[in-house]
């Protein structure tokens, strides 16, 4: 396998950078939209987007940024395609080729994702488009009878298949398997999901070829379920996943950028930061956060250019706020201090 996946993905992971995951499809952005009582309109998605990646000294905490089609595809206000204004800015443009989770037959209440179709082919054009990654989400519901073996194993092959296409065409494959935090299951429980998971995508991945030097893994945190009556803290939670981690991802894997699947912005950076302050960990740990980066700004935005400024500055902070965290040089005094 080549030098250049193994050079990408280190870059999308570098020392105290990580990755900002804006590729919500045009449904979820929005569902983000309602929230500010902005209208889901095209020049809509591509203002707030633009108020996004033209945030000055976002190279400085990020590696990468995941896209949607329509926004890989999109230009800033002056005419400079989003691409070439994130790779101007150090920051390697990637794609979100999935195409959703949908139902899994004979699994009530279990998904798998969908995608693989053309696959070869999309992957091909957006190589000649700018792209230097991709994503692509698996969902794994815990319940009182779930998973099923049947929706951890196909949603372990559909990723392989992915990421084996994706190494073809010369992009890096994100690889999400989600473990969500919906329900009152307890953290022990989500751990040994969460292994089972890991240890399923990972013989996957070898049956299919994929390189590891050459991927990157986007896991979700071991963490109790959201109406769990037991709350675990941030040691706890950090603990409990880099040991999990450490039992099921080879150490030739380039990065872990976890997910922040639903936590508050500061939680998820503080988790990530007691991950990094335990050491000696075989892999950079970083994030690749949709929400927890993006809270502050698409609040301070609120569809008003007037706005940009405000939310480009909670964008940074959060951003620096990352970064730290990627390093293990993060404390909470540094919120209140911006
Ligand atoms: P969240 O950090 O909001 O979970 O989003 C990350 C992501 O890319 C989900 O696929």
């Amino acid at each position: 396998m080549s030098n250049t996946l193994n050079e990408i993905a280190k870059a999308m992971v570098a020392p105290g950078k990580g990755i900002l995951a804006a590729d919500e499809s045009t449904g979820t952005i929005g569902r983000r939209f309602d929230g500010i009582h902005v209208e889901n309109t095209e020049p809509n998605r591509r203002a707030y987007r633009d108020m996004l990646f033209t945030t000055k000294g976002i190279g400085d905490y990020l590696g990468g940024v995941i896209l949607y089609d329509e926004t890989l595809r999109q230009k800033s206000a002056d005419g400079t395609a989003f691409v070439d204004l994130l790779n101007r800015n150090g920051v390697l443009p990637g794609i979100k080729v999935d195409a959703g989770a949908k139902p899994l037959a004979f699994c009530p209440g279990e998904t798998v994702t969908e995608g693989l179709d053309n696959l070869p082919a999309r992957c091909n054009e957006y190589v000649k488009l700018g792209a230097k990654f991709a994503k692509w989400r698996a969902v794994i519901d815990i319940g009182a009878d779930l998973p099923s073996s049947t929706s951890i194993a196909a949603n372990a092959h559909a990723l392989a298949r992915y990421a084996a296409i994706c190494q073809e065409a010369g992009l890096v494959p994100i690889v999400e398997p989600e473990v969500l935090m919906d329900g009152d299951h307890t953290i022990e429980r989500c751990e040994l999901v969460t292994e089972w998971t890991l240890n399923a995508v990972f013989e996957a991945l070898y049956m299919n070829r994929v390189s590891l030097e050459g991927s990157v893994l986007k896991p979700s945190m071991v963490i109790s379920g959201k109406k769990c009556a037991r709350q675990a803290g941030v040691e706890e939670v950090a603990e409990r996943t880099v040991r999990i981690l450490k039992r099921t991802v080879p150490a030739a894997v380039a990065g872990i950028a976890f997910l922040s699947g639903g936590q508050s912005d500061e939680v998820a950076t503080a988790h990530l930061d007691a991950m990094n302050k335990l050491g000696n960990n075989p892999w950079p740990l970083s994030f690749s956060y949709g929400r927890a980066l993006q809270q502050k700004p698409l609040k301070a935005w609120a569809g008003s250019a007037a706005n940009v400024p405000a939310a480009q500055a909670a964008l940074t902070h959060r951003g620096r706020m990352n970064g730290l965290a990627a390093l293990g040089r993060y404390s909470a005094g540094m919120e209140s201090q911006a």
